[in-house]
Parts: C-alpha cells; structure tokens; sequence
C-alpha cells in the first residue's frame, strides 16, 4: 500500500522524512535502516544531524546499508556514494563506521562485489526502513529500467539519461561512470517500511507513472505499488499531475 505526504516545499519535505526516520531510531534504536544517496534525500539527512546533535537522537545502535555504489570511484572522490554518506549523515553522527555498509565500488570483480555485498545484506538480519530517492526514469537505486526486475545485488551499466543527469556532478563527460553495484529489487521490496522523498516538478510525471502506471519493469519504481508499507513524503509540485488521487 502506498500512502502520501503532501508537503509544501522540499524544507518540509525533509523535515517530515527525518521524522519518519527519528521515529524509527527512537522506536527501535539498534534498527537496520538503508539509505540513498542523491539531492532529494540530503535535507532530510541534515535534520537527523541536527537532532542528533541537540541531543534527541542516537545512532550509536543503528546499522546501515546503502542501495548503491558507482563502480571505480575511489571513497576520497566527492561523488562516489562512501564519500557523499560520509559527508551528509555518518562523519557527523555517532554511527558506528563498523555499522555502515555501501557496496564496494573498488572491488573490480563485478560478481565478487555483488556476492559480497548480498552476504552483508543477509548478515545484517533485514532492513527495517529503506529510504528512497527515484530517478526521472522511474530507477530506484540504480534499478534502470530493463526488461525484468533484478532481484539481487548486481552491477548495472547506466542509462544515458542517468549518465547525462549526473553529469554536471564531474569536471567532464568522460569522467562520469557509467556502471555501478546496486541493491536489486527483492533486496529493496523486502524492507520492512519504505519511505520515498520526491522534489521538485521535473518528478511529477514519472510519479504519475511509477504510482499510477502499470507495474513493470519499464519503470522500476511501479513495483513498489506491491509492497505493504510504503510512504512517498513529496513536495507539491512532485505531486501536482497526481493530486486529485491520492
Ligand atoms: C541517483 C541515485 C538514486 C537517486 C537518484 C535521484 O541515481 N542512485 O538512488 O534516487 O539519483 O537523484 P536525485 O534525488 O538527485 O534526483
């Protein structure tokens, strides 16, 4: 079941994502919570450091998992998704660096990486709320539109889209990767709760399509139309080709 909350702009986005995220911490502090990289979630992120540094939360319990990692980007590149966690929630934080998983874009051996990145998946005992971002493509993680849902870690090759979205990310074109390691779709769907924070009108028509299209994977973000427990928190202009249905 998918549920909505409209807000007005993204401060308010961010503001009623870290409270879902709050709660989750205070209601179960040594919660397994996954977590996305990208601009829509980054202010949400920055409200969780500001509580936890007023004192109302604490991380020292809390495991990490994150959906997704370029492939070849060292951890000291300002891109790579080590660097960008690092930077927005965990150096600020007191997370435990042992708690904190991303796939290891380093590891050259696309099926190694994928493997190993699936064990942890498996060790850490279940996510209790995935939080994600979508892509102007309906991608979730870096889940890119294919022909049948991929339900494991595995390595992708970019969409051209996603690669030219990115792109004013890196000094030239051709230092934007084009594959990386990602959570797969089961890995996602199997995530107690889910919350999806959208902005902006460029999203409104892929949410139209993720949430009211049919589930395919054509557009990957349809599937969660099947999972039990989904909250999309989303400005109003993410929301505006959808308002009058939800
Ligand atoms: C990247 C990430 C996704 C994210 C998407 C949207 O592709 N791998 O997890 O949801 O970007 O990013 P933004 O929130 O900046 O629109």
């Amino acid at each position: 079941m998918v549920k909505f909350i409209k807000t007005k702009n993204y401060d308010d986005m961010s503001r009623k994502t870290a409270n879902l995220i709050s709660a989750q911490i205070i209601s179960k502090p040594d919660c397994v919570l996954g977590l996305a990289t990208g601009s829509s979630p980054i202010g949400a992120y920055k409200v969780l450091v500001e509580r936890y540094e007023q004192g109302d939360l604490d991380f020292s319990k809390v495991v990490t998992v994150n959906l997704d990692e370029y492939k070849g980007l060292p951890r000291t590149n300002d891109q790579s998704y080590y660097y960008f966690m690092n930077d927005n929630l965990f150096g600020k934080v007191n997370i435990k660096a042992e708690n904190t998983h991303i796939p290891d874009g380093m590891e050259p051996d696309s099926d190694k990486a994928c493997a190993d990145y699936n064990a942890i998946l498996r060790s850490v005992g279940g996510v209790d709320l995935q939080l994600l971002g979508i892509g102007h493509n309906g991608h979730i993680g870096f889940n890119e539109p294919c022909d049948e849902f991929e339900k494991d870690t595995h390595c992708v090759e970019l969409a051209e889209s996603t690669i030219q979205a990115n792109a004013r990310f890196f000094a030239s074109m051709a230092d934007v990767p084009t594959k990386a390691y990602t959570m797969g779709i089961r890995n996602i769907m199997e995530a107690k709760k889910i919350v999806m924070v959208i902005s902006g009108a460029g999203k409104a028509e892929i949410v139209e399509k993720a949430f009211f299209g049919p589930i395919t994977p054509a557009v990957p973000a349809s599937v969660l139309q099947l999972h039990p427990d989904v909250t999309v928190v989303a400005d109003e202009a993410a929301l505006a080709r959808v308002l009058d249905r939800i």
